[in-house]
């Protein structure tokens, strides 16, 4: 097996899933401002510090940071890609450079950072990176996506995995359509099959080796908006029936994304999906909010504390780690110990 293949495996291995801890600067400004936190550089890093050195990194198989936190060292002078690998997790990085108006379609995103990816990989692989994640956004709205978004995102993101691959990383692929707006499921479903078949085509006119990559989908849901609400069982079966319909069966895992769902409504459906799970995928977590959120409000009301805040991410890893087992209950949330 090759070396990204390998990663790629041990990043969605059971009981384990991804940190997305690679917010922008600009976006965990806001996250901090909600907690009534300053952003600066020492603030975002004593954070990110605090969950990097928690017990509950044993259910994290992989970090991803943001460019300027995989140039950080914590206050023991360990690099933060170091701290991360102490725990036995794997250090990752976002290479794209956010996603901007589309010309031609400017109601609609396009994401960009190819221009000298090349040479960024290569030094993220020397600070110790073995995994990327590139994150595309559709949105469901009348007319949109349109075709040019699908299929510009698709072409900008297979152009990445390739390179990525290049440089002996595994692509984390991330297109995410996103759960703004009053749809219902069915449409959720049937946008994300027509993404996630263009995407697909597009990896394999770059001959991208599919067993070295993670995909990192939404989950299938109805719009925030909508008044139609989904069961977990509902959600699990919709979403496993368009990832076995649109994903080539080489790719060995599939690590949601949490995209507004609150904490517990993520780990509740990948419970559910990984309970009927009938697919070759691992299925498997890359949390942002929903692993950092009430850790995170902990930890602006008194910055100090770190042992609390830790407890309040050990549980979120915990219970986000028995989902991949499809072990989690709503018993075993109530009972905070770590
Ligand atoms: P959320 O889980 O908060 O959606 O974040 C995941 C992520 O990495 C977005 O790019």
């Amino acid at each position: 097996m090759s070396e990204i293949e390998n990663i790629a495996k041990q990043l969605v291995a059971k009981g384990k899933g991804i940190l997305a801890a690679d917010e922008s600067t600009g976006t965990m400004t806001k996250r901090l401002a909600s907690v009534n936190v300053e952003s600066t550089s020492e603030s975002r890093l004593k954070f990110r510090e605090t969950l990097f050195s928690s017990e509950g990194m044993k259910n994290i198989s992989g970090v991803i940071l943001y460019d300027e936190t995989i140039k950080q060292k914590t206050s023991s002078g360990k690099t933060i890609p170091e701290l991360i690998k102490s725990f036995g997790s794997i250090p990752g990085i976002k290479v794209d450079a956010g996603a901007k108006v589309l010309a031609g379609s400017p109601e609609e995103k396009i994401t960009e950072g190819l221009d000298g990816l090349r040479e960024r990989l290569s030094e993220y692989y020397k600070l110790g990176a073995r995994f990327t994640k590139w994150r595309a956004v559709y949105n469901i709205s009348g007319k949109y996506p349109s075709e040019l978004s699908i299929k510009s995102n698709a072409h900008a993101l297979a152009r990445y995995a390739s390179l990525a691959q290049e440089a002996k990383m595994v692509p984390i692929v991330e297109p995410e359509v996103l759960m703004d707006g009053n749809h219902n499921i069915n449409k959720c479903y049937e946008i994300t099959s027509k993404v996630l078949k263009e995407f697909y085509k597009e990896m394999k006119l770059n001959n991208i080796n599919l067993k070295g990559t993670i995909l990192k989908p939404n989950m299938i849901l109805p719009g925030n908006k909508s008044k139609d609400k989904s069961s977990a069982e509902e959600i699990a079966k919709i979403t496993i029936k368009c990832l076995k319909e649109n994903v080539p069966s080489e790719v060995p895992g599939i690590a949601f994304l949490s995209g507004g769902q609150t904490e517990v409504e993520s780990t509740q459906n990948l419970n559910e999906i990984n309970k009927i799970n009938n697919t070759s995928f691992l299925m498997s977590f890359s949390y942002g909010r929903a692993l950092q959120q009430s850790a995170l409000k902990n930890w602006g009301k008194n910055i100090k504390d770190t042992l609390n805040t830790q407890k309040i991410f050990n549980h979120r890893s915990k219970m986000n780690g028995l989902s991949t087992f499809a072990k989690w209950s709503s018993e075993l949330e109530k009972q905070i110990t770590s």
